[in-house]
C-alpha cells in the first residue's frame, strides 16, 4: 500500500475515537480519512437491515454538494444486483458506476443527478457477519480504483467493526455499573431498614424492661396503700361504734407502720430504678473534661468502694503507667470502673478464697488502653453477648437491674468514643479490654 494511505490508516487505527465507544465520532474520522486518502468528495457509512430488506445511511458527507446526510433509507429490493453483489461480501470496484453490473441500477435515479461516475463499496463486518457498507463515490470523470485503494477502504471497514465492538463493550460496562449501583442502593436501603427495625426492637425491649422492673414495686405500693386505707376505715368504724380500745389502736399503729414502711421502700425502689435507668443514656451535659492523674483517681475510687470489697476480701491491684495524666472525662472513667468492680463483687466471687481484681492502664501514641481482669466465676458463653444489653441480669430479684454494663458500654462508646471487648470463660474470670482515643488539649 502506498505510504500516504498507510500513514492515514495508522493515524486512524491509533486514534482513541475508534475505541472509546462513541460511534458517531468514529464514523466522521473514517469518512474524512476516505475523503483525504482517495481524494473523493462523497463518502458514507451504511448499515444493512438484518433481513437485507433495507440499507440505512448512518452518515454520508458530501463536500462537493456541501451536504451531510444522517437519515436515508433505500429499499434493497429495488436494487437486486447491488444486493447480490453485497451478499457476495467482496469489495465492489465500479470504475464506471453507470455500467458496472452491481451499481448500474443506481444510474438514473442516483448517480446521474449527483454527478457520480465511479463507486468503491466495501462491506463492514461484525462478528463475522456483513452488517453494512462503506460507500466511496467519485464525482467528475471516471476513475480506476487501485488494489491499494480497495485494501485501504477494507482496512477502514475493519476499524469500524472495531469501533462497534468498543461501543458494545462500553454499553455492557455501563449496564454492569448500573446493576452494581442498583445493587448497592438496594443493600443500603435494606441495611437502613434492618438497623431501623433493630433499633425499634431494642426500644421495645427497653420499654418492656422498664415497665416490668417498675411495675413490681409500684404494684406492691398500691396494695400497701389500699391496705392502709382499709385499716383506717376499720379504725374509724370502731371509733363510731364505741369499740375503740387501746389494744385495737396499738395494733392499728403497728399494722400501719409496717404498711407504710413497705410503701416507702417500694416507692424508693421505683425511684432508684428510674434514676439508674436515666444513667444509661449518657449525660452529655456532664462535659466535665480536664486533665487528671489516672492512678490517683483509680485509688480514690477503690477506697470509696472499700465496704463492698471487704465483704468478699477482694484484693485490687493497680498497674498504671507512672505519672499518667490524660485529658478526658474523669467522672465517666470512675463510673465505668465502679460498675466493673461492683460487678466483680456482686457476681464473681461467691465461692472464691482469693478474690483478685487487676487493673492495667497504659497508652499508645493515640489511645489509652485499660485492661480489667478478675479471677472470679466468669460468664457462660451464651451470656457474653447479652451482658451489655439493658436489663440483662442474672440477679433479678436479688438487687440486680441489669443496667450496669449497658451504662459502661454507652459511656465508652458514646462519651469516650472508644471500644470495649469482653472475654470470659466459665470458671476462668473475666477480661475486659477498653481502648479509647486520647483527646488532645485544646490550644
Ligand atoms: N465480673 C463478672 N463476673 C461474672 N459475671 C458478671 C461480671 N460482670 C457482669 N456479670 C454478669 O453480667 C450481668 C449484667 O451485669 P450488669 O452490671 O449489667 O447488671 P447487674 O450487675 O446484674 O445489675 P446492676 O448493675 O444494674 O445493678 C450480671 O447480672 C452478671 O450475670
Ligand atoms: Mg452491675
Amino acid at each position: 500500500m502506498n505510504e500516504q494511505l498507510e500513514d492515514i490508516l495508522h493515524q486512524v487505527s491509533k486514534s482513541p475515537l475508534i475505541d472509546n465507544g462513541e460511534l458517531e465520532k468514529a464514523y466522521r474520522l473514517v469518512i474524512s480519512s476516505l475523503h483525504k486518502g482517495l481524494n473523493i468528495q462523497r463518502a458514507g457509512v451504511w448499515f444493512v437491515k438484518g433481513d437485507y430488506s433495507e440499507i440505512n445511511c448512518q452518515l454520508l458527507i458530501d463536500t462537493y454538494h456541501q451536504t451531510e446526510i444522517e437519515v436515508l433509507t433505500i429499499s434493497a429490493l429495488d436494487y437486486p444486483q447491488y444486493l447480490l453483489a453485497l451478499k457476495g461480501e467482496r469489495a465492489i470496484l465500479a470504475n464506471d458506476a453507470h455500467t458496472n453490473n452491481a451499481t448500474s441500477e443506481f444510474s438514473e435515479g442516483y448517480l446521474t443527478p449527483l454527478e457520480i461516475s465511479s463507486m468503491l463499496d466495501v462491506p463492514i463486518r461484525h462478528k463475522g457477519e456483513m452488517i453494512g457498507i462503506i460507500c466511496c463515490e467519485h464525482i467528475g470523470n471516471k476513475r480506476q480504483w487501485s488494489e491499494d485503494e480497495a485494501t485501504f477502504v477494507s482496512s477502514l471497514a475493519d476499524l469500524i467493526g472495531r469501533a462497534i465492538n468498543a461501543q458494545a463493550l462500553k454499553q455492557s460496562e455501563q449496564k454492569l455499573n448500573d446493576i452494581n449501583d442498583k445493587l448497592e442502593k438496594t443493600i443500603k436501603e435494606r441495611t437502613a431498614q434492618l438497623v431501623e427495625s433493630e433499633k425499634m426492637a431494642a426500644l421495645g425491649n427497653l420499654v418492656a424492661g422498664i415497665a416490668h422492673e417498675v411495675n413490681t414495686p409500684l404494684g406492691i405500693s398500691i396494695t400497701a396503700s389500699s391496705a392502709i386505707t382499709d385499716s383506717i376505715k376499720k379504725l374509724e368504724k370502731a371509733m363510731k361504734d364505741g369499740r375503740l380500745s387501746e389494744g385495737l389502736f396499738k395494733s392499728f399503729l403497728q399494722e400501719s407502720y409496717k404498711l407504710l414502711f413497705m410503701l416507702e421502700h417500694n416507692l424508693g425502689r421505683a425511684a432508684d430504678l428510674i434514676h439508674h435507668f436515666k444513667q444509661t443514656a449518657v449525660d452529655h451535659s456532664d462535659q466535665n473534661i480536664h486533665i487528671f492523674d489516672v492512678e490517683k483517681s483509680l485509688r480514690s475510687l477503690v477506697l470509696s468502694l472499700k465496704t463492698e470489697m471487704t465483704k468478699y476480701g477482694v484484693n485490687v491491684k493497680l498497674d498504671v503507667v507512672e505519672k499518667l495524666t490524660i485529658y478526658s472525662y474523669p467522672s465517666a472513667w470512675s463510673q465505668i470502673f465502679s460498675n466493673l468492680i461492683l460487678n466483680s463483687c456482686n457476681h464473681a466471687f461467691e465461692n472464691n478464697n482469693n478474690p483478685e481484681i487487676n487493673i492495667k492502664v497504659s497508652t499508645t501514641q493515640d489511645n489509652i488502653i485499660a485492661e480489667y481482669i478478675d479471677n472470679g466465676c466468669g460468664i457462660p458463653e451464651e451470656n457474653i453477648g447479652q451482658i451489655m444489653l439493658p436489663f440483662f441480669t442474672t440477679k433479678r430479684g436479688q438487687g440486680g437491674t441489669g443496667l450496669g454494663m449497658s451504662i459502661v458500654y454507652n459511656l465508652i462508646t458514646e462519651q469516650l468514643k472508644g471500644t470495649i471487648k469482653i472475654k470470659s470463660e466459665l470458671g476462668k474470670g473475666i477480661n475486659i479490654l477498653i481502648e479509647c482515643p486520647l483527646t488532645t488539649l485544646p490550644q
